[in-house]
């Protein structure tokens, strides 16, 4: 099985790719499967990369000789990636892609739609559940349009009026949270006590996004369920994040300095049951397949309340997503031979 691994990504989460996809490659059965590399620069740039996997983790990968311009063509005929090496067109045939890219270009639905043209199979959610997922906005209406509950949220854009934000965000209640409506790993979020810092979160997040939602402060603490299948689905253990500072910044996700997750979370069984099925609840109403983390706030009235699907999680031996399963008895190993499996179904 030739399997190519698509890493990088012109995203703000570039830098979480790298370390997922060295993870993937570190634990990938090269004996099992044909690997091609195919990395993603910041600047958008696609290169068939043949170097260390050393390379990828300390993000020199498209600075070495072993890389070529390469792109998968959207055509079926050819099925595979194309580089070219010295002018000449060399094209390889693959039977499925795996894209451990995050966020915009790549987690979006904009990689999927490529390779739904170019008719590989590919693991994770296809297009159009994956553009839903990554839109805070869509997604909030789908999840309630499925009965679970959502934080209020106002979607606001570079025109909305300013008076108007004030008084949505004030009809709301401080403190709230100021999100690009897409993208991930908490960049561009802030926390906003008042209307002050909620004028500076705008302009912070419409560095990342053209629109941005407004979303309500849940008290409690949140809660993750990783989900595993197409039709039918398998779920791991589910997680809890315990914090002590005020939010779950870029920082504090890849630092643990201030913030312990739990797996399994100290919920009672009931909870945890309720959780996940939940979390089932929604990854089929929103169309996913393969693979996708459900984060959920959990009140302390333990009622659920959606924040959002991952539809490629954090991927690293350490991330949430594995170590879910990890807990369930799946080991990561095996977690990546059923992922192209479900792939190629
Ligand atoms: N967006 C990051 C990678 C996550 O959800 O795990
Ligand atoms: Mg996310």
């Amino acid at each position: 099985i030739t399997v190519a691994i698509l890493f990088g990504g012109c995203s703000s989460e570039y830098e979480v790719s790298l370390k997922s996809a060295t993870a993937v490659l570190e634990n990938l059965n090269f004996e099992k499967y044909d690997v091609l590399l195919l990395g993603i620069t910041r600047e958008g740039q696609w290169l068939q990369y043949s170097g260390s996997i050393d390379h990828i983790q300390d993000d020199t990968w498209h600075q070495r000789k072993e890389c070529l311009p390469a792109f998968i063509a959207p055509c079926r005929q050819i099925q595979g990636v194309v580089a070219l090496y010295n002018d000449v067109m060399k094209t390889t045939k693959v039977d499925v892609v795996f894209p451990i890219l995050h966020g915009k270009n790549g987690e979006d639905g904009t990689v999927q739609g490529l390779l739904e043209l170019a008719g590989i199979p590919f693991v994770g959610c296809h297009s159009l559940s994956s553009a839903i997922c990554m839109d805070k906005d869509i997604a909030n209406i789908l999840a309630a349009s499925s009965g679970v509950k959502t934080p209020q949220s106002v979607t606001v854009y570079k025109n909305t009026d300013a008076d108007k934000v004030i008084a949505a965000a004030q009809a709301i209640g401080f403190p709230l949270y100021v999100k690009p409506a897409k993208a991930g790993s908490s960049i561009g979020i802030t926390k906003a006590y008042n209307a002050a810092e909620l004028v500076s979160g705008l302009e912070n997040a419409f560095n990342y996004d053209d629109k941005v939602v407004i979303v309500e402060n849940i008290e409690g603490f949140e809660v993750g369920c990783a989900v595993l299948g197409n039709k039918d689905v398998i779920v791991g253990e589910v997680d809890e994040i315990e914090l002590f500072e005020a939010f779950f910044d870029y920082r504090e996700k890849y630092s643990l300095k201030s913030s312990l997750i739990h797996v399994p979370a100290r919920v009672e069984q009931e909870i945890a049951e309720k959780i996940k099925a939940t979390a089932i609840q929604l990854y089929q109403a929103f169309g996913c397949r393969g693979f996708a983390r459900v984060d959920m706030f959990l009140t302390p009235a333990n009622e659920l309340v959606f924040n959002e699907i991952n539809t490629i999680p954090g991927f690293t031996t350490k991330s949430r997503y594995p170590s879910m399963l990890r807990s369930a008895g799946i080991s990561y190993k095996e977690l990546l031979d059923t992922l192209i499996l479900l792939a190629m179904e």
